[in-house]
């Protein structure tokens, strides 16, 4: 997310100011999105239940930073 594109600086954003507040946990929640992608990638072509997990890891990984970082629709 780039620097001036917060929520109120541009029409539609919803990326929260907390954001360039924390950058240091916002990047960690993004490396936390890697890292979680590539145990996804590791886990293909394993077996379904490893595939869940991972999958549930991602999901967990996206909804860390989107808890903190977005917006709520309203
Ligand atoms: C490091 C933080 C972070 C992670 C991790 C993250 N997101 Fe987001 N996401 C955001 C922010 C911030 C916005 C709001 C961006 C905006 O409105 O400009 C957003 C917006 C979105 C949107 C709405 C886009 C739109 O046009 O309104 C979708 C869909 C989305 N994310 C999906 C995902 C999925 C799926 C994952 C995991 C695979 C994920 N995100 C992981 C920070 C993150």
């Amino acid at each position: 997310v780039a620097r001036g594109s917060a929520q109120g600086e541009v029409e539609d954003s919803e990326a929260l100011p907390a954001i360039w507040e924390n950058p240091a946990d916002f990047q960690a929640k993004h490396q936390g999105l890697i890292d979680a992608a590539t145990a996804l990638q590791a886990s293909a072509g394993t077996d379904l239940a490893g595939l869940q997990g991972a999958l549930g890891g991602l999901g967990a990984s996206c909804g860390a930073c989107h808890q903190a970082y977005r917006a709520a629709d309203d």
